[in-house]
């Protein structure tokens, strides 16, 4: 099992949201679909652009730069299947949200 870092408050993600987060020198971004919680690298695997800052639909996200669309559920790159997304188990606790980093 890996370090549970708190990165957030509840209430700091709506559905919908998304929030950019630094955890062991990883950049993550966490979101928020329906109250369920996600966590994956922050940076595209193609030329590192923010996928917190990409549009969402669904559990798809897609790159702001050049495209690319993830899921962020499974960490499946839906443009280039062999460049997956890292993705982090996120757990609620009271409060606060909690990624795994191993
Ligand atoms: S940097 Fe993400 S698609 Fe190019």
């Amino acid at each position: 099992m890996g370090n549970l870092t708190r990165v957030a408050d509840v209430s700091d993600i709506a559905p919908g949201g998304v929030r950019i987060v630094k955890v062991e020198r990883k950049t993550l971004a966490v979101f928020n679909i329906d109250g369920t919680l996600y966590a994956i690298d922050n940076t595209c695997r193609h030329r590192g652009g923010p996928l917190g800052e990409g549009k969402l639909e669904g559990t798809t996200v897609t790159c702001p730069w050049h495209g690319w669309k993830y899921n962020i559920s499974t960490g499946e790159n839906l443009t280039k299947p062999d460049k997956k997304i890292a993705t982090y188990p996120v757990t609620v606790k009271e409060d606060s949200i909690f990624v795994e980093i191993s």
